[in-house]
C-alpha cells in the first residue's frame, strides 16, 4: 500500500535520505527503526505528502504522489491516520474536541454520527470518564491513546505512528503497543511504527526496516536481526541498551 520507491531528500545542503526503498504491505505492522536525528520523522512527512522528495517517487495504494496538488492529496492522506512523535493535542480543548476537530473541519457528518464516532474512540483507548477534561489533566500515556483516537476517528486503513512510545514509562507503553496490536487484529488496520526503542519491534511489528546513515541497511522479519552482520545491528543486539 505504501512505497518508497529510491527516495533521496536533502535539507538544504543536508543529505538526510540517500536512495531509500521500501513497501509497507496493507494489514502489515511495519517498523522503521533507526537512531535519533537519522530521518524517521522525515520518512512519515514524505509518507503523508507533507514534504517531497528531493529525487524518487512515493506510492500510496499505486499512486505517485509526490507531485500532486494539496487537493488531490487529502482523499490520499484521509487513508492514513497520524499520531505525532508530541501528539499534538490542542491544550484548549476537551477530549472529545480534541477527538472530532479534524472530523467537523473535513467530514460533512451528523451531530448523532459525530457523537458515537467520538463514543467509539473513547471506549477504545479506555478514556470512559475523561470526555470533558483537558489534556493537561491527563498522564503521558492517555495523552498518547487521545491522540491514538484522533487519528482512527476518520477510519482509516493504515496508522503511521511517530516514536508511539517515547518517553513513556513501561505499563503506558505497553498499553499504547497493545492498542497497536489490537488495531492490526480486530480491526484489519496496517500501520508503521518509527522507532528507536528495539523493544517496540519485538512487541509489535510484522517487518522491520533499519535506516541508518541515510540508507535501509536491514529489512525482513524482526526475529532474523540476530542474522544480520552489519556492523550497526550487531552492536545494539549485543548491547543490554534496548535504545539506540
Ligand atoms: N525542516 C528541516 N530543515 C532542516 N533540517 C531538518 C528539518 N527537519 C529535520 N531536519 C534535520 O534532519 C535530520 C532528520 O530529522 P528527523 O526529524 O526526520 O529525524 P528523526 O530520526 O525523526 O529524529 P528523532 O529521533 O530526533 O525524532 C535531523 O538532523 C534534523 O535536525
Ligand atoms: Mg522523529
Amino acid at each position: 500500500m505504501i512505497e518508497l520507491r529510491d527516495v533521496y531528500l536533502n535539507y538544504g545542503s543536508r543529505e538526510i535520505l540517500k536512495g531509500v526503498s521500501l513497501k509497507v504491505e496493507d494489514n502489515c505492522i511495519k517498523a522503521i527503526l533507526g537512531p535519533s536525528g537519522v530521518g524517521k520523522s522525515t520518512i512519515i512527512k514524505l509518507m503523508l505528502g507533507l514534504i517531497r522528495p528531493t529525487h524518487g517517487e512515493v506510492f500510496i495504494d499505486g499512486i505517485e504522489i509526490s507531485k500532486m496538488s494539496e487537493v488531490d492529496l487529502f482523499p490520499i492522506r484521509q487513508k492514513m491516520g497520524i499520531v505525532f512523535q508530541g501528539n499534538a493535542l490542542f491544550d484548549s480543548m476537551t477530549i472529545s474536541e480534541n477527538l472530532s476537530f479534524f472530523l467537523r473541519e473535513n467530514l460533512k457528518l451528523s451531530e448523532p454520527e459525530i457523537q458515537q464516532r467520538i463514543q467509539d474512540q473513547i471506549e477504545f483507548a479506555g478514556l470512559e470518564g475523561y470526555e470533558n477534561a483537558l489534556p493537561e489533566n491527563l498522564s503521558g500515556g492517555m495523552k498518547k491513546r487521545v491522540a491514538v483516537g484522533r487519528a482512527l476517528i476518520f477510519n482509516p486503513s493504515m496508522v503511521l505512528f511517530d516514536e508511539p512510545t517515547a518517553g513513556l514509562d513501561p505499563v503506558s507503553s505497553k498499553r499504547i503497543l497493545e492498542l497497536i496490536t489490537r488495531l492490526q487484529r480486530d480491526n484489519g488496520l496496517g500501520a508503521v511504527i518509527v522507532t528507536h526503542i528495539i523493544d517496540d519491534v519485538f512487541a509489535v511489528a510484522n517487518n522491520v526496516a533499519v535506516l541508518y546513515q541515510g540508507k535501509i541497511i536491514f529489512d525482513d522479519k524482526p526475529g532474523n536481526l540476530q542474522l544480520s552482520n552489519h556492523p550497526f545491528i550487531s552492536s545494539f543486539m549485543s548491547s543490554d541498551e534496548v535504545e539506540l
